[in-house]
């Protein structure tokens, strides 16, 4: 039999959708991160994000070639920022009640995407470099 892919380890796609909507809550509300998303139409990137997400940890038919580079490039998403989000999502996980083993993959997945989230216009000026991720590391 084959292993439960780590979308059903979660729930399946609807425990996402409640995923992404409790982080947006806790992203919206917190002073450093809520600012980021004055001009973003909240349920569709809510909608985006959750089926990224579900594509991303084995389940639907979204556009996986979505590049987050590409996506984020214009926002200046800060490490920072990202440490933030990340601790929020800890919490809302055990707050959920998420299988604690389930939650440490879906974090890592979600840690392994912070190069292409974090702005690197530091180094402004280059093209986007998606498909190279690692070939311009963030600073520190
Ligand atoms: C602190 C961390 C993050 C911040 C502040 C942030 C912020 C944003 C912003 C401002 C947008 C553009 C929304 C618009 O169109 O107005 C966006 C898009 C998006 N973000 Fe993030 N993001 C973060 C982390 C992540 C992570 C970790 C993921 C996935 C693992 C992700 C997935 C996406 C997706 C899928 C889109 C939409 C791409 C598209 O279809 O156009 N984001 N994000």
């Amino acid at each position: 039999m084959s292993q439960p892919s780590l979308l059903e380890r979660l729930g399946g796609a609807d425990a996402i959708q409640q995923v992404a909507t409790a982080l947006y809550a806790r992203l919206l509300a917190d002073e450093e991160i809520g600012p980021l998303f004055t001009d973003t139409h909240m349920p569709m990137q809510r909608d985006r994000l959750a089926a990224y997400l579900t594509e991303a940890c084995g389940g639907g038919a979204h556009d996986a070639a979505v590049s987050l580079r590409a996506a984020h490039a214009a926002h200046q998403v800060t490490d920072r920022h990202f440490s933030i989000m990340a601790s929020h999502l800890v919490d809302l996980l055990e707050e959920l009640g998420a299988d604690p083993d389930a939650a440490a993959d879906f974090l890592d997945l979600v840690a392994a995407r912070r190069g292409d989230v974090v702005s690197h216009s530091q180094i402004a000026g280059l093209p986007e470099l998606s498909g190279a991720p690692g070939l311009v590391q963030p600073p520190g």
